[in-house]
């Protein structure tokens, strides 16, 4: 493959793993902010005629959409042939409605600026609700992953006599596929929430699955709110502490640790945002994406 792969800031780990498992370069970058907190970014790599691999998790996107573009277009006024982006966590994705008026539908407009910056993406279980895939906002091609199998094969490794619980009714697409792989029952609660950190979540009533191990899927864990609300539930209804399992490690602020402290009996998550609670790798499954759209 005449590829080569840069990694924009924080996702050094994962382009390595990725370039090895492709066989393809690790390009060198300068990526730097000038005092004024501008960007100062330089390719170091040879890039002409060759397809050009971006490695961008989309967490906290603000501060890095500006370089990722820049880099982007770069790397075609430098001669590459094509410019893919892989973002492991793609942002904005749950704000995909005008919940209340002249609110911005960003999913679809961050979608676009993504469109217009490269030829396709790869990302890992984006957050889709009222949107069925992402060509209904997409321009390029945009192949998901669906992190499922991994996630079961570690609950099949490590948990003992599972059940899986779904904090609400979004979570309900991940939760049955991995329960599915997992071979475990499961099942899905009702949320209300009032606002960022303001969230209720309730329990079926006689609630009880005697011998079995709690474990809670979520794609997402930002403020952890939605997380603690079900831990708390689980606390209240006397069944035992649970595995907290997420794809997307945002975790805001302290949330990790008042997650912990709600009493989760541990907490996984997938590699796609790099956190100390990564323990489910989907590199290989994003490698195999990686080779489908360039091969
Ligand atoms: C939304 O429905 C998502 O699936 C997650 O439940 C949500 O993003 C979690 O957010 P938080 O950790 O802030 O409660």
């Amino acid at each position: 493959m005449n590829a080569i792969m840069f990694a924009l800031p924080g996702n050094e780990q994962m382009a390595g793993d990725l370039a090895g498992l492709l066989g393809i370069e690790l390009g060198r970058t300068e990526i730097r902010r000038f005092p004024d907190g501008e960007s100062y970014l330089r390719i170091d790599s040879e890039v002409r005629d060759r397809t050009v691999i971006l490695l961008c998790s989309l967490d906290r996107p603000d501060e890095k959409f500006l370089q990722l573009r820049f880099l982007a277009a770069t790397a075609r006024d430098l001669g590459a042939q094509a410019v893919g982006l892989v973002c492991p966590y793609l942002a904005y994705m749950r704000q995909d409605t005008r919940f209340h008026p002249g609110e911005v539908l960003s999913s679809a407009h961050f979608a676009r600026y993504l469109s217009d910056s490269v030829d396709w993406l790869v990302t890992v279980d984006p957050h889709l609700h009222r949107r069925h895939s992402l060509a209904e906002i997409f321009s390029v091609p945009a192949a998901v992953v669906h992190a499922a199998p991994r996630i079961s094969a570690w609950i099949r490794e490590n948990v003992p006599a599972p059940i899986l619980i779904g904090p609400d009714s979004e979570s309900e697409q991940w939760v049955t596929e991995v329960a599915d792989g997992a071979k475990a029952p499961y099942v899905v609660l009702e949320k209300v929430r009032r606002g960022d950190r303001d969230v209720e979540v309730s329990l079926p009533a006689h609630a009880d699955y005697p011998g079995r191990t709690p474990v809670l899927l979520d794609d997402i864990i930002s403020t952890a709110r939605t997380m603690i609300a079900a831990t708390l539930r689980l606390k209240q209804a006397n069944l035992p502490p649970p595995v907290c399992i997420g794809v997307h490690a945002i975790f805001a602020g302290d949330a990790f640790a008042e997650l912990t402290r709600a009493g989760a009996q541990r907490i996984v998550t997938c590699n796609t945002i790099c956190h100390p609670s990564n323990g489910i790798d989907v590199t290989a499954l994003i490698a195999e994406e990686i080779r489908k759209l360039t091969g």
